[in-house]
């Protein structure tokens, strides 16, 4: 008799309206069957959580499907595979896979990315080594960063922003970050080289900026949208360049708040703005994990990280990313390696 899994995984009870609750998720169970010919059984150790995943949850289509109204959700995970049948993975191996939200999953081999047990944690496949690390460094590349520039990003303690401004610190930039603590301006300053950083709860950034950059930025990592934008509009310099990266200060707005009241900046300085979307960069992803693992394992860069343990504390991970309870990229433990 074939042995059949029993896995744990969440899915969309309902659509969120404004900041998601714990009431749009249910926490249920399915059976995992055996990996059939060519199929592998995996067994999720960490999964992600993400500010675009609040997109997914509204209905219809983005850049990305919208979730299904009561089927599980997805999303990056690492797994270990614990059952083969296909001669290209073998129980031990570690994957990457869009298979999150969930304890099992049996897939076949090409869904999966192989990555080495080598570099620990190995969540950091979802963070400086993962989707927002990659995200981090494309972005980079799309604002034609360079040695010299002044270069400032709002969510910068959070997982994209840590790592641009760590990767813009070894181009030779100049590194502004703006985070919602003083714990997270803290991390910015002396765990992550950032040449200034300021919380922007306590003042109006446009007016922070003015202080901490006198003369202008070059360059506008935006993960945050809103007034942030709009300041960083005043504060850029003639050719300056925007990368539109994120807006996640409008994510859960009901009624979308107008753009900002200064776009008329772009004409007079002359400024450049461009929107990433990180899918776009895939057929660089091998020169990304080149790069980047290459500092990683060299101890050159940080991948911080708020680790939040088991599936039913899944939600509430992704709830806080809204509240700004994570320093680093937020990841869920859902088990150890080995446990078979
Ligand atoms: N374009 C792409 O391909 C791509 C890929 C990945 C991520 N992104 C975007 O990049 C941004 C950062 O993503 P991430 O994964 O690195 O998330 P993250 O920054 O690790 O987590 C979200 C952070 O956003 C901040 N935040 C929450 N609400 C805010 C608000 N109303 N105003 C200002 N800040 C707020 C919080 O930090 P504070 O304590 O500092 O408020 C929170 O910790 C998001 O906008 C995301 O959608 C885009």
């Amino acid at each position: 008799m074939e042995t059949v899994m029993i896995s744990r995984e969440i899915r969309l009870a309902s659509r969120p309206k404004g900041t998601p609750t714990a009431g749009n998720f249910l926490l249920a169970q399915s059976e995992v069957r055996p990996p059939q010919d060519q199929q592998v059984l995996v067994h999720n150790l960490f999964m992600s959580v993400d500010p675009y995943m609040r997109g997914r949850m509204n209905e219809g289509m983005s850049y990305v499907p919208s979730f299904e109204l009561g089927e599980v959700l997805d999303g990056g995970a690492v797994g270990e595979v614990i059952e083969s049948r296909s001669k290209e993975l073998k129980p031990g191996d570690i994957v990457t896979s869009s298979y999150g939200w969930r304890e099992y999953f049996v897939a076949s081999p090409k869904e999966l990315h192989p990555v080495s047990h080598g570099i620990q944690p190995l969540s950091v496949y979802l963070g400086a080594l993962g989707m927002t690390g990659m995200t981090a460094w494309a972005g980079l590349k799309l604002g034609e960063v360079k040695a010299g520039d002044v270069v400032y990003i709002s969510g910068a303690a959070g997982a994209v922003g840590n790592v641009a401004g760590q990767l813009a610190k070894m181009r030779g930039c100049r590194v502004i970050g703006s985070a919602g603590s003083i714990e997270k301006v803290i991390f910015l300053r002396e765990e992550c080289g950032f040449d200034i950083a300021f919380n922007y709860k306590v003042g109006p950034v446009v007016e922070q900026l003015k202080i901490e950059a006198p003369d202008g930025i070059d360059v506008y990592f935006d993960n945050v949208g809103g007034q942030t934008l709009e300041a960083a509009l005043s504060a850029l310099r003639v050719h300056g360049r925007i990368v539109a990266c994120g807006s996640i200060s409008g994510y859960n707005d009901e009624n979308p708040q107008p753009g900002p009241s200064n776009l008329f900046n772009v004409i007079t300085k002359r400024l450049t703005m461009k929107g990433l979307i990180v899918s776009d960069w895939l057929d660089r992803q091998g020169e990304f994990e080149k790069e980047v693992g290459g500092y990683y394992r060299a101890g050159k860069l940080k991948n911080k990280e708020t680790v939040v343990e088991g599936i039913d504390q899944a939600v509430g991970a992704f709830i806080g990313l809204f509240a700004g309870r994570n320093v680093g990229k937020m990841v869920v433990k859902l088990a150890s390696h080995s446990e078979h």
